[in-house]
């Protein structure tokens, strides 16, 4: 039977390794949809799976999806959601400084299932402004932690009493004094506070809410029972959340080789900030520009592994595997492969520069091995299939699109036609340069005298969490791996065989011939 379990010498001929199948097509520029993959023999099932890549040496996520540092895409609430998917978010740096320091405490500081800034009200208020506001801002919740002027813990006020009969009366009057809240010092939560909330449930029954003070009474967030409840189901979930040594939330932070009056490196700014970005417990940063394999990069990137040794840094973007060598050399751990293939991204076409992703991916990928460095497939990734297909070349992907559309990603949602959407742009657009982004295409700061911008500004229709996207992504990618008899992104790598795709064959891929009732999402 051992057989049959291997490739024939027919199957061998048509369906190859990377390795024989790349540079058979080296004169040609090959992306997702070019090509497919070929079943193999597997004795794994698609749930048995296991999605860890370790991209550096203490970073290592759980699931291989990272997410865009764009200004539509990712800031601490999506990072958070990432993170607690098994993923990580990389924080854009159109921001000032500051700011981008800011975003990275909120995900290293964040503690699931504690909402860590109430609505509160003050002691003063009427209760009719209350009830106003809870219309007018349409929350779900009627429970309110009662504070004073300095953040003190003053009572709580109940749902009971936040009626209309009661509308003249003041909080002060009506709420559940302090000396009967039930609360917890934040410095007893411990390394599981979702544990400690869950047993303090347990022990007081109908308690539905647990405050968290400091030793000065100040309130620092709220669990509620529901919340608690829900997470210790999702406990069970396959993919953990990704958490560093001390149990926070992984969190990446992107930087640009942003340059003086002078036209130099700004060194001092780039080291002052990194070096705030490490306290704040940054975990990895992305020097991300649209040309890696360029001098103020490389400098960057040195500049950086001299201070902070022990850093992970993913640097790019690049299409060679010369500028893989280069920034590996410079001190990279991670190297993002990627140019022009995004779904907002006009370098191509402006610019005539860029590689479709799969050939680019795979001569990065030689280089990459040899160079011991781990590659990011960035850009392009429309469907489930494109990233099990960028996954047997990198170690994960760079995902902007597909992630623009969540309710944790930045923006507004707006409604065109009875649709619903939030903006999507390019982070060379003309807008997303304004606001700060044209280092990464090595301009000046004056962007409107930029010539020719080199992504677009769009909408994306809205996609519902991060949680349902990535788990039909993560459901795809588990699928693909069963397929390949894969049990591991390594086997993945090491075990997938290809072929190119005709014309008809990506048209015989997609649904046809069919009127579509409901899309598979
Ligand atoms: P997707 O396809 O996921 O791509 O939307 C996201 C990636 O696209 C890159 N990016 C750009 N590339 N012009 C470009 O040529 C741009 O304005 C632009 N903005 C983002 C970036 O690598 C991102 O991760």
């Amino acid at each position: 039977m051992a057989a049959s379990k291997e490739f024939d010498n027919l199957d061998s001929k048509f369906y190859r390794p990377a390795d024989s199948f790349f540079p058979a097509y080296s004169d040609i520029g090959l992306t997702y949809d070019d090509v497919t993959l070929a079943t193999l023999y597997s004795e794994i099932l698609p749930r048995e799976t296991q999605l860890d890549t370790r991209l550096a040496e203490g970073l290592q996520l759980n699931i291989p999806i990272i997410s865009a540092d764009m200004d539509t895409v990712t800031e601490s609430r999506l990072a958070i959601a990432m993170a607690l998917n098994g993923g990580l978010g990389l924080i854009h740096y159109n921001m000032p400084d500051r700011q981008q320091l800011s975003e990275v405490g909120r995900v290293k500081n964040n503690v699931h299932g504690l909402i860590q800034e109430p609505i509160k009200v003050a002691p003063d208020q009427i209760i009719g402004d209350i009830l106003d506001l809870i219309d007018k801002k349409h929350f779900a919740f009627s429970t309110f932690p009662v504070v004073d002027t300095e953040g003190r813990l003053v009572g709580l006020l109940s749902g009971h009493v936040i009626k209309q009969r009661y509308a003249g009366r003041k909080v002060a009057e009506a709420l559940t004094p302090r000396s009967q809240v039930q609360t917890i010092n934040k410095k007893e939560l411990g390394r599981d506070p979702i544990a400690k909330a869950d047993k303090f449930f347990t022990d007081h029954p109908g308690i539905h809410k647990l405050l968290v003070v400091d030793d000065q009474d100040r309130l620092h967030g709220l669990f509620t029972m529901s919340d608690i409840e829900r997470i210790t189901q999702e406990r069970n979930a396959q993919f953990k959340p990704a958490r560093d040594a001390h149990f926070r939330l992984l969190c990446g932070a992107a930087v640009s080789a942003t340059r003086n009056a002078f036209g130099e490196l700004d060194r001092q700014r780039i080291l002052t900030h990194v070096g705030g970005l490490v306290e704040r417990g940054v975990d990895v940063v992305a020097v991300s520009t649209a040309h890696g394999h360029s001098q103020g990069v490389g400098d960057t990137v040195r500049m950086l592994r001299d201070a902070f040794p022990k850093l992970p840094i993913i640097a790019g973007n690049v299409t060679s595997a010369s500028g893989v060598e280069f920034l590996a050399e410079c001190g990279a751990n991670a190297v993002k492969v990627g140019q022009g293939p995004g779904s907002i991204c006009t370098t191509r076409i402006v610019a005539g520069v860029g590689i479709p992703q799969l050939t680019a991916l795979y001569v990065g990928s030689c280089a990459a091995r040899k160079k011991r460095v781990t590659l990011l497939a960035d850009g392009g990734i429309t469907k489930s299939g494109d990233i099990v297909k960028a996954l047997t070349l990198a170690h994960a992907v760079i995902c902007g699109g597909i992630l623009a559309g969540c309710s944790e990603s930045p923006g507004e949602v707006m409604e065109i036609a009875g649709k619903l959407y939030k903006q999507y742009r390019g982070m060379g657009s003309l807008a997303a340069m304004k606001a700060g982004s044209a280092a990464r295409y090595g301009h000046g700061s004056d962007p409107s005298r930029k010539v020719a911008p080199e992504g677009v500004e769009a909408l994306k229709e809205v996609s519902g969490s991060v949680d349902r996207v990535l788990a039909q992504l993560i459901g795809g990618i588990q699928s693909g791996m069963g397929y390949l008899g894969a049990a591991n992104l390594a086997q993945l790598r090491e075990k997938a065989r290809f072929i190119r795709v005709s014309p008809a064959g990506q048209r015989e891929a997609a649904p046809h011939d069919v009127v579509e009732l409901k899309t598979g999402n």
